[in-house]
Parts: C-alpha cells; structure tokens; sequence
C-alpha cells in the first residue's frame, strides 16, 4: 500500500513512525515532510496547504491511503478534494473541520447543545467588543475566531491588555480575516488535560489523556509555544472524570456534529479545563495535537493504519484501540528565542540511535541534518512510573546536540507533585 501524509512536523513524523508498523504498508510519502522524516519516508516538496498539487501528486502515484494531519490543509477542505479524486482519506472534511476553523461556530455548537465551556460574548464589531471589554470580569480570554497558528488566543490579565488584543485583532488585522471576528470569554482555572480520540462519526474512542507544557520557560513562565513537552497519562484525569467527560461532552460533540450535518471523522482533540464546577471545553482541534501525538502514538499497541480505516469507513465499533499501560514523556528541543526571532543553520548531532526521536524543524544538507524551525525535535521516552519516562526523556535529550539548544528542564514536574 502507498500512503500519502501530508504536513511536516514532529506529529507528522510520529505517525509516519507508527504507520510504518504495518507490514502491507511499502512506501509513504510526506508532503513536504522535512529533513528528519526524510529517514522513515519519501518527502515530496509540495506545500501541505497547496490542494490543487497535493490532490494531483496523490493522483499520479495511486496513493492508497491520505492522512492530512495539520489544521490548515483540513480547514480548506483537502479531504473533500481528494475524496472528490477517489483517494481515500483520514481527517474530517471541511464541514467538520469548521469545529476547529471558527471558534464562533464551536461556542455556538457547546451552548446549543449544552456541553460545559466558558461562558463568551462574540463580536464583529470593534467598538463593541471595546465597550464589553470596559466592564467584563478580568481576567478575560480574547480569541481570534479564525486560525491564527495558535497564537490568536490572548489571557488578558488587566483591562488595557484586553483593550490591546481588540485592537491587535481587530483594527491591526494581526492575524487577518481570522481576527475579524472575535470571542470574549470567561477565564477558566484548574488543569488542563488534552485528550485526542478516534471517531467515525458514531463511535468514538478517547486516546490516553495527556498534559502539555506550552509556556516557553520552567515554572509555566514565558510567552506561549507549540508545546514544549507533554507527559501522559495526565495524573489529574482520572477515571471517574473521563466517565464525565464521555458522557457530557465527548459524545453529545459528536451528537451534535451529526445534528448538524457535519458528521465528523478522523482525529477530534479535546482541549479541557478541569475546573471546580467540573471538566469543560477550552478548545476543540480537528487533528492531532502537536506535540501531544509525540507521547500518545508511541503507546499505541493496535495498528494505527487500521484504526484510521476504520474512522473514515465507519467501523471503528468494531476495531481494536489499545494503549500500553505505561507512562511518557516527551521534551521537545528548540532554537535558542523560539517563540520569538531565533537563528537556523546548525547541524545536530545524535550521539545514540533516532528510536522516538521525532524531528519538527530541519533539513537535509548534503546528508546532514540542519535546524531549520524553532521547535527542532522532540525526544519521548516511556517507562513503568512517569520519574523513569521523565529521566529517560532528559537522558536522550543529553544525548543530542545543536548550536543554541534550548529546551525546559522541568516537564513532567507538576504532574509528579500532581
Ligand atoms: P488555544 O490556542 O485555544 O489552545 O489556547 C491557548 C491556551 O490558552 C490554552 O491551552 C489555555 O492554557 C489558555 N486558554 C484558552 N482559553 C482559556 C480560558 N477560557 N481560560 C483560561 N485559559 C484559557
Ligand atoms: N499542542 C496544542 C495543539 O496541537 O494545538
């Protein structure tokens, strides 16, 4: 079978690592995929939100299977297309993929059908959204409604910093026509658990909880990221809370999509706040997690080629999904001032084997790998208590070096004192 992955990042290439299991699999292209992945696939130099090449490119080489992983491509409808051309794929298309493209539609969707998230007020008018900044509760979230490449979410700690996001997204146009339209919501506390599930639209079946670490610097300080490591299971998740989290909000979401005649397939991540009136949504994505599926794939014992099958056919009912009991960690490298300006171009260097190593940002240059992003790679290790996952995490960590290395030397830390 030829499969077809199309994006180029460290979620890319964890589930190429996992797809490869399968013996039936014998080639897989990436597109673009980057330096790192160019080890475990073909990488094609097409964009991942360039849908015209794509669906030609899967036309031409008689991709059997597409999975599209990043936000962008699926919020542009490139599951339509390619499904449109016969090619079969995993991910939700672009009716359902709205649950993560408008952040208006999936506010809209939790309070028509009752599933608990922060209460919001939504705007499309900057002078209104300036008024109700004057006199809302502070903190307050204010969020882009479209795609912004996770920045467009602001935790506005005074009322002159809410005022600022208004503007920032409003009158600046910072994030563009995704800032167009706003949400104004209530700050939420408690921790935040991230759980990725499979659906078919019908059945859905949650992945192993997870607990991201998005604040660039130790102790949860700095300006937010992509994720700089992640852990799982997130201790805070217990049983008795992902029994609430079925029942209120995993499948009346699902529910609803089909209500609303936008079934959705693929790979629907839960963003949660645990809060102290119970567990609610911070944000819906229709995809994997980035760096999330780093530490969650790596557990994954049942075949994750069938499994993406089984979403797309609808028989994931009747498909194995089972997870190893064991604990994770993943810390993930990166260019020394990521998220903000920093420098590229330095080899790296592995002073052990690339086994869990997933690479976000580099490339080949003659046969060396070079940085090329701010998020360069990531490192997971598991182990049978989450201290074995962390310290092994960090031992491969010291094993592999770039100029201006930067990485937090304490994830997992608050879900060890959890
Ligand atoms: P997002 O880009 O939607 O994932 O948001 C980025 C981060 O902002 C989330 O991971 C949360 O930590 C935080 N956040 C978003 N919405 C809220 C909220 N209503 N209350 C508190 N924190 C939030
Ligand atoms: N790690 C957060 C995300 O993938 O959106």
């Amino acid at each position: 079978m030829k499969i077809m992955v199309v994006g180029g990042g460290g979620r890319e290439h964890a589930i190429i690592t996992k797809i490869k299991e399968n013996p039936n699999v014998t080639e897989i292209f990436a597109l673009p995929g980057n330096g790192g992945i160019a080890a475990d696939a073909t990488c094609i130099d097409i964009a991942a939100t360039d849908i015209d090449n794509i669906v030609a490119f899967a036309f031409k080489e008689k991709i059997d299977f597409a999975v599209v992983a990043p936000d962008d491509p699926l919020v542009l409808g490139c599951v339509d297309a390619l499904e449109a051309h016969g090619i079969p794929c995993f991910g939700p298309d672009k009716k359902a993929a709205i649950i993560e493209g408008s952040k208006i539609f999936s506010k809209d969707l939790m309070i028509k059908y009752g599933i608990p998230t922060a209460e919001y007020a939504k705007f499309s008018d900057m002078e209104k959204a300036l008024e109700y900044v004057k006199t809302c509760k502070i903190p307050i979230v204010v969020k882009a409604d479209g795609l912004a490449l996770g920045k467009g979410v602001i935790i506005a700690e005074t009322r002159e910093m809410a005022e600022n996001a208004v503007y920032m997204m409003m009158q600046d146009k910072k994030f563009g026509e995704s800032g167009a339209n706003i949400v104004i919501e209530e700050f939420l506390e408690g921790p935040e658990v991230t759980v990725l599930s499979f659906t078919d639209g019908e059945t859905l079946i949650p992945m192993i909880s997870s607990q991201d670490h998005k604040r660039a610097l130790d102790g949860d300080k700095g300006l937010n990221t992509g994720g700089m490591g992640v852990v799982a299971p997130n201790p805070y998740y217990t049983k008795e809370i992902a029994a609430e989290c079925m029942e209120k909000i995993f499948l009346p979401t699902i529910k609803a999509m089909n209500k609303e005649g936008r079934t959705f397939k693929g790979c629907l991540y839960f963003g949660l706040m645990l809060t102290t009136d119970g567990p609610k949504v911070i944000e819906y994505n229709c995809r994997f997690g980035d760096p999330e599926t780093q530490v969650v794939l790596p557990l994954l014992k049942s075949d994750l080629l069938t499994i993406m099958k089984a979403c797309r056919d609808g028989t994931l009912a009747k498909t194995a999904v089972e997870f190893e009991d064991k604990h994770v960690c993943c810390v993930v490298m990166a260019s020394k001032g990521y998220p903000e300006a920093y420098e590229k171009g330095f080899e790296i260097t592995f002073e052990d084997d690339r086994e869990n190593i997933f690479i976000a940002g580099a490339k080949l240059v003659n046969g060396k790998l070079i940085t090329d992003g701010g998020r360069v790679l990531a490192a997971t290790r598991t182990g049978d208590t989450l201290k074995e996952a962390i310290d092994a995490a960090y031992a491969a960590i010291d094993k592999i070096h770039f100029e201006g290395a930067y990485f937090r030397r304490d994830i997992g830390r608050r879900a060890l004192n959890a």
